[in-house]
């Protein structure tokens, strides 16, 4: 049983990715398990190649600390040229409306036209409209499925956000195997349990966010202990003065007790009654976080620092990972007739 994830370079590392996938990575992993930074899908968008390069890395070095064996992590662009040829042999076999119904590139794609950028001059800049977004922001389900089909995924744990391209990765696999010859391992998509979504401190409303315009309410992993208390210490509260867990009508509470028992075990609801106020029971969700995100900030930093190591957990992973896919290409490329 392969399981298969990415986490994509869009921005630090966040309390809701360490809750919501990177813990359960390290905590579910088996032998032939595969978790990598997706940095080519960081560029469906406007992006700064300098920032890219260096946000690849600190995931790279985080997914490592965070506890995933350093054999089952490795950086996209390093398999770029596998993927690259796996990702137009499944373009060819992916309709255009199949990628353009996409949620994710119809709300992407809107929000791009609606947004003025500003002149730039940049490829982004100079152009207007949805006509001016990246092809690759309609292509990308597409690499995601070369990401899965590559390496035979059978499990890809995935938030609600993706699993439309989950589907499309089997919707794909299992055309191609039927057109051309059994080639692909037709992928399942696994909704991570509830519970685990965490949510934006200083607007409870929305999913906490690596990529979030304003940071206030975003805990990230390598924040130092005193920038988490602060972050905790302002998060909106919802009036009231007594703690009680009401997801629907006390989001911001609600999360606060979400957040203290992913992370210190228990239950939300019996949590509410052990704190006689908001204070209290910030301080604790500020010693709980803090306490969860050390070891991953300790880690990350050490491996950080140890540019040799981390280059060597990157090359071994890269040569894993292209060891154990690239059959698939040559078989896929075979199989249409262009090898
Ligand atoms: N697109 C995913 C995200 O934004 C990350 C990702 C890229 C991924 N390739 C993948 C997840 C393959 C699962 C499998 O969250």
């Amino acid at each position: 049983m392969v399981q298969l994830s990415g986490i994509t370079p869009s921005g630090h590392v966040q309390l809701g990715n360490h809750l919501g996938a990177l813990r359960r990575w390290a905590a579910d992993g088996g032998p032939d398990d595969l978790y990598f930074v997706s940095d080519l899908h960081a560029m469906t968008t406007a992006h700064n190649p300098a920032k890219l390069r260096s946000l690849a890395t600190e995931q790279l070095a985080v997914l490592v600390a965070t506890g995933i064996a350093p054999e089952r992590v490795f950086v996209q662009s390093d398999l770029a040229r596998e993927l690259g040829a796996l990702t137009w042999v499944l373009e060819c076999t992916c309709s255009y409306g199949e990628a353009a119904r996409m949620i994710q590139f119809k709300e992407k794609s809107a929000a791009r036209s609606a947004s003025v950028e500003g002149g730039g001059g940049g490829m982004d800049g100079k152009s207007k409209g949805q006509a001016g977004v990246r092809l690759s922001l309609l292509t990308y389900p597409v690499l995601m499925a070369a990401d899965i089909l590559l390496q035979g995924a059978d499990e890809v744990p995935v938030g609600e956000d993706q699993r439309q391209h989950v589907e499309l990765a089997r919707t794909l696999a299992r055309r191609f195997n039927s057109t051309y010859g059994e080639v692909f391992t037709v992928p399942e998509a696994t909704l991570p349990p509830a519970g685990a979504r965490v949510k934006d401190l200083a607007e409870p409303a929305r999913k906490m966010s690596k990529s979030a315009n304003d940071s206030a309410g975003v805990v990230f992993v390598l924040d130092e202990p005193d920038q988490i208390r602060r972050k905790v210490r302002r998060a909106r509260t919802d009036g009231g003065s007594v703690p009680a867990y009401d997801p629907e009508n006390r989001p911001g509470i609600a999360n606060l007790l979400d957040i203290l028992a992913a992370c210190a075990g228990g239950d939300p609801a019996e949590l509410a009654d052990e704190y006689p106020s908001y204070g209290v029971l910030k301080d604790a969700v500020a010693d709980a976080v803090i306490e969860e995100l050390r070891p991953v900030r300790e880690g990350t930093r050490a491996l950080l620092d140890d540019v040799a190591e981390l280059e060597r957990v990157r090359k071994a992973g890269a040569e894993r990972a292209i060891d154990r896919g690239a059959h698939r290409v040559s078989a896929a490329l075979r199989m249409v007739g262009a090898a």
